[in-house]
């Protein structure tokens, strides 16, 4: 039962450390580094954690991280799972139903995404205000435990319109240039094919990306309240005038991600 292999695994966590943070941050492609503004750190590989998945791709280390910035707790997911990697849905979200039983509140995603909106560069930040599904892939799917939500969760409000609040706050308050838009969730591996993009962008998306949407799922389902944010690496297919390629996904994802941390850790602390 999920129910009973999410408490084993949150007390195996809870055991390793002394105080339970109300904040977690999923870190996504290249975006690893907020790991080390936190401090007095215990890491916990993923390997050790009672039925936990393990995670595959390059750039992601697999690693929960708990620790304090600036004094606030936070745990940190140092690599993410992916639908691509033949985990189901339901698999990858695991560790959200985990932090729920935790007593995580506040869950940040982070991911690297592709620039639909022709107003975009690579290096952008964009504060996810939205998601569309368009593969349709869901982590509710199957029985439901109401100890964890509701059958039929609302999903008017994805992502907090406090968080995004405040996370525009402190990018100004620090001038960081962000920008906003809709994230829309495609499969993968294989990037998208160019009339994939087109017809995207005509549905409303301003960034494409191969994770977040099951998370953002999960985490309302479970009560949190959710912030996401894209880091615009590349310019999506058929905009982009170069193939793309993910030592370069991950070569701009860590260009930005001074700017990305810098920018996190100041929200973190404000949450
Ligand atoms: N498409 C899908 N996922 C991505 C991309 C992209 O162009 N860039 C980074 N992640």
């Amino acid at each position: 039962m999920l129910y009973e292999k999410a408490v084993e695994s949150a007390e195996f966590i809870r055991s390793k450390i002394k105080e339970i943070p109300k904040i977690a941050v999923i870190l996504g492609s290249g975006l690893g580094g907020l790991v080390d503004f936190i401090e007095e750190k215990v890491v916990i590989p993923y390997a050790e954690i009672p039925n936990f998945p393990q995670s595959s791709v390059a750039g992601h280390a697999g690693n929960f991280v708990v620790g304090k910035i600036e004094g606030k707790l936070v745990a940190a997911m140092q690599g993410r799972f992916h639908f691509y990697e033949g985990f189901s849905a339901r698999e990858l979200c695991y560790p959200l139903y985990v932090m729920k039983i935790l007593g995580i509140e506040n869950l940040i995603v982070t991911n690297a995404a592709g620039g639909v909106n022709k107003d975009f560069k690579p290096g952008d930040l964009m504060i996810i205000d939205n998601y569309i599904n368009f593969i349709r892939v869901n982590p509710l799917i199957g029985d439901n435990d109401d100890r964890f939500g509701p059958r039929f969760p609302d999903m008017s409000k994805p992502y907090s319109p406090v968080l995004r609040e405040k996370a525009v706050k402190v990018a100004e308050k620090l001038g960081i240039d962000y920008k906003q838009g809709v994230y829309a969730l495609f499969n993968g591996p294989c990037y998208e094919s160019a009339a994939e993009i087109r017809a995207f962008a005509i549905l409303g998306a301003d960034a494409v990306g191969m994770s977040t949407v099951p998370e953002t799922i999960a985490g309302n389902y479970l009560g949190m309240n959710v912030f996401g944010v894209s880091c615009i690496t590349n310019m999506a297919t058929g905009i982009a005038t170069v193939q793309h390629s993910h030592t370069e996904v991950v070569r701009v994802a860590n260009e930005a991600s001074g700017k990305l941390c810098a920018w996190m850790k100041e929200f973190i602390i404000n949450i």
